[in-house]
């Protein structure tokens, strides 16, 4: 089974209110560290059920989603409806796939879906293709763990990220001014003990 095909599986109990808290830290923090404007065009990959951009999209001016789960997406897609959001457009593609340079977006974000993806480096670095100069690619993702955050490890390629790589994986993409920080970690609890899984924000500017 595909990985979108296991997301339609979870698609209708993924907003739980500790990922829709998660999802307001991120808008937040991408709000006060890097200078949004309403002209901004932005590209969301593994958009999910949107709980990001929904939040996002008052500031800007349109949002790409992208995702390969169409359960994720149908979720995605009643909840605009029932908004009335109309600056969102969801595709079910994988544009990580597509040899072709868009290079006409000013954020690029990506939340909880790096570690899904085998071949990071060459990710990071198509993310940042779809760039302007002077856009800014935004990676949210688990810090390293011990493999114990996911239940089912089935689509996990990556148990977490350290700085060093992630910080690695942007400066070879061409992105400058780089930041990673922790922004809030997620409790869960395994064989009887509560774990604290710290979650990373890291963007940095495209140079060239
Ligand atoms: C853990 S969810 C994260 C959803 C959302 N971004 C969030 O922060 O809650 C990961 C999502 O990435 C999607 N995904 C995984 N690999 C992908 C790819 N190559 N292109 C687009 N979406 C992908 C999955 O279908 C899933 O909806």
């Amino acid at each position: 089974m595909d990985i979108g095909k296991r997301f339609d599986q979870v698609a209708s109990r993924y907003d739980t209110p500790d990922k829709l808290e998660r999802s307001r830290i991120i808008v937040e923090k991408i709000l006060s560290e890097i200078p949004v404007k309403k002209s901004f065009k932005v590209l969301d990959v593994g958009a999910g059920t949107g709980t990001v951009d929904i939040l996002l999209s008052p500031y800007v001016r349109e949002i790409y989603a992208y995702d390969l789960s169409e359960g994720m997406l149908s979720v995605f897609s009643e909840k605009i409806k029932k908004k009335g959001i109309k600056n969102i457009k969801i595709f079910k593609e994988d544009i990580l796939n597509k040899n072709k340079n868009h290079g006409d977006f000013d954020l690029v974000i990506t939340s909880m879906t790096l570690h899904h993806i085998d071949d990071t480096y060459n990710a990071v670095k198509k993310l940042s293709d779809f760039l302007n100069i002077g856009g800014y690619l935004v990676i949210v993702d688990l810090e390293k763990e011990d493999g114990s955050f996911h239940s089912d490890n089935t689509d996990v390629k990556h148990f977490g990220f350290d700085r060093k790589e992630i910080e690695s994986m942007f400066r070879s993409a061409d992105l400058q001014n780089i930041n990673v920080q922790t922004i809030f970690t997620i409790d869960k609890e395994r064989e009887g003990k509560l774990r604290k899984y710290p979650v990373f924000m890291a963007y940095g500017r495209k140079a060239t």
